[in-house]
């Protein structure tokens, strides 16, 4: 058995023994001011599993903050239901939602962390609105401090620390009462890629140590990539696509999909090329293939084995080998003659080799 069969598939794993549940959950916000109703949510159902990190990806406007604020009771479905743990969260009173709130921990692009108080305080705040024992308070917060390597700023206000600075100051908070789940609302768009990538890290690792259940949205197919196992694609309040990073990497099955995931692998053609890229082969003497791989296998023997028993010149336009979903992941774009009988083999013996291959259009 290889790496690829051992996997586990985390949609089906959410199947099965889900940390949060959506039950076809619309959100319409009404009319107000002469502004017209928007439906934010149109019966969404998705499932993330216990532990796992699954990512909401979507342009502004698209419903993902709405989808997040469900989650945690602070809107309220117009119709459908959404499980925590199984708990519906929308039948919970008061009392009911102040206990559920304490089981999840929220992150912020803009941080919101409170400018008079130090990052000690602030860490702190939580378990005082809690009533924990002063002692208690002391030792957890210290111990988180550690955890986002903030030890050196302990006595520091937040106006005297970097952007990742304050970031890991929420994630400590956000952790503070031992959470269940993490929501992160765009946690990491106020950040340069660095700091992006060192809080993405940060995030796997306390996933990895404390067992917590991530739901992040994003609008940046990079943040997916970085550290998600399952990913929603969501498009004016509907799930568009789903499933587990890997495969919605590989097989893109809607336009605005493809777009986000071009973005980061190296998918994208070079300009000259996509510029005079035509749909039909015509009088064409190029085909241009997409090759997407996911497993062990690589492209690289493919292709020389294809040029030569073919005898044809396959040209490799770009490429790039990456981890995505925790598994190995490469996308190169290649040209080869137009010839129809020629796409058609080579397509054929990429396919026998376990690998994708996607006719782009034709140049001439
Ligand atoms: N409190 C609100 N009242 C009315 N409309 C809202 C409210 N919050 C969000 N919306 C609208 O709902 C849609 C989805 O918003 P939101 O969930 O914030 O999307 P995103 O986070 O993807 O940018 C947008 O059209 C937005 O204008
Ligand atoms: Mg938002």
């Amino acid at each position: 058995m290889n790496a690829v069969t051992a996997f586990k598939d985390p949609v089906a794993l959410a199947a099965a023994d889900p940390a949060i549940r959506f039950a076809a959950v619309s959100k319409v916000y009404s009319a107000r001011n002469g502004d017209p109703a928007v439906a934010a949510l149109d019966k969404v159902n998705l499932s993330v599993a216990k532990g796992s990190i699954a990512g909401i990806i979507g342009r502004s406007g698209a419903g993902k903050s709405t989808l997040l604020r469900v989650i945690n009771g602070l809107e309220r479905p117009s119709a459908g239901q959404v499980f925590v743990d199984d708990v519906d969260v929308g039948a919970l009173d008061g009392a009911g939602l102040r206990a559920l709130r304490r089981r999840i921990g929220m992150i912020f692009q803009h941080f919101n962390l409170l400018s008079s108080r130090t990052v000690f305080d602030n860490i702190a705040l939580p378990l005082e609105l809690a009533g924990t024992p002063k002692a208690t308070i002391r030792t957890r917060v210290d111990n988180l401090i550690e955890l986002v390597g903030l030890a050196d700023k302990r006595g520091r206000y937040p106006a005297e620390l970097s952007g990742g600075q304050k970031q890991r100051v929420g994630i400590a908070r956000a952790l503070a009462t031992e959470p269940k789940v993490l929501l992160s609302d765009e946690a990491t768009s106020a950040l340069d890629p660095e700091t992006t990538r060192s809080i993405l890290a940060l995030l796997k690792r306390v996933n990895e140590i404390t067992g917590v259940t991530i739901v992040l949205i994003t609008h940046e197919m990079q943040v997916i990539k970085e550290i998600c196992d399952q990913v929603a694609v969501i498009e004016a309040g509907r799930i568009i696509e789903e499933g587990p990073v890997y495969r919605v990497f590989a097989e893109p099955a809607t336009a605005t999909t493809r777009t986000f995931v071009s973005s980061v692998t190296g998918g994208e053609l070079p300009r000259e090329i996509a510029a005079r890229l035509r749909p039909e082969a015509g009088e064409a003497r190029h085909a241009v293939l997409r090759i997407v791989f996911t497993g062990e296998n690589a492209t690289a023997p493919i292709l020389s084995r294809l040029s030569r028993s073919l005898d044809i010149d396959i040209n490799v336009l770009s490429g790039q080998v990456d981890e995505i979903g925790r598994r190995p992941f490469g996308n190169i774009t290649v040209t080869i003659p137009a010839a129809a009988e020629t796409v058609g083999a080579v397509t054929g013996l990429i396919a026998a080799h376990g690998l994708k291959a996607e006719v782009l259009g034709y140049v001439a």
